[in-house]
């Protein structure tokens, strides 16, 4: 398989249902590292599952809602159990992989009650690789995959303090829902909801 820029996975993901595995290239020929590429969490890569989600906690606690003092505690069972939840009908995850070096993370549950939603979870890119598309890429990645279950709403909460990232959101088709919701960690943060609509693929879609 060839290299890939960001813009190129970006189209490829808008028309696959199964995106898997990309090696990327930055333009200009200049190869920044021959195996960055984004894969899904499965039972087969919990160890980098488990590694990349405790680093975003340690390094975001005020972005997400659940703390680095309370899962660095899980033992395998629970990361098993999780990876397992993140690579089947119960939810999907991606990760992406520099070096055999995790540095970023996604993941999208379908809402109990509603199929045809799903909410986006543990969003985090590690400032070593931030500002160079990867989180736009696997939200493409999670687009594609809603796209794939007929899914034609994404949810997410970003915390009020967090303005990077609602931000990065609103460039990745996201807008504010006008939902608030407290934020279980400070009484003096916030959640705001942001959502966006997905289109059905169609053949026009296609190459
Ligand atoms: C938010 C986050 C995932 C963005 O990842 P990223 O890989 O840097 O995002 P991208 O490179 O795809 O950014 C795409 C665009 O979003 C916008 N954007 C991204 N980060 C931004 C920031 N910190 N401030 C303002 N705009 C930002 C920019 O328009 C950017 O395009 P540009 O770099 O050409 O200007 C990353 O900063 C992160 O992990 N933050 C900490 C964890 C977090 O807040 N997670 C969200 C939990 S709800």
């Amino acid at each position: 398989m060839g290299l890939y820029s960001v813009s190129a996975i970006r189209r490829i993901f808008a028309n696959e249902t199964s995106p898997c595995c990309l090696p990327y290239y930055r333009g200009n020929s200049q190869i920044i590292s021959p195996t960055p590429r984004i894969t899904r969490i499965n039972e087969q890569n919990v160890p980098a599952f488990k590694t990349i989600r405790l680093q975003a906690l340690r390094d975001s606690p005020t972005a997400f809602g659940s703390t680095y003092a309370c899962e660095s505690q899980f033992d395998e069972a629970e990361w098993q159990k999780r990876a397992a939840n993140l690579s089947g009908d119960r939810g999907i995850g991606f990760i992406a992989v520099d070096n055999d070096s995790p540095f970023g993370i996604i993941g999208a549950f379908p809402d109990e009650c509603d199929a045809r939603t799903a909410q986006i979870v543990s969003m985090w890119v590690a400032p070593t690789h931030r500002r160079s598309g990867w989180g736009s890429v696997l939200i493409d990645a999670v687009r594609s995959w809603a796209q794939a279950r007929e899914i034609r709403t994404l949810r997410l909460t970003v915390t009020s303090c967090n303005y990077g990232a609602m931000e990065f959101y609103r460039q990745n088709g996201f807008a504010m829902t006008g939902k608030i919701f407290p934020y279980p960690n400070d009484p003096s943060i916030i959640e705001y909801e942001m959502a966006q609509s997905v289109p059905p693929t169609s053949f026009a879609d296609s190459p």
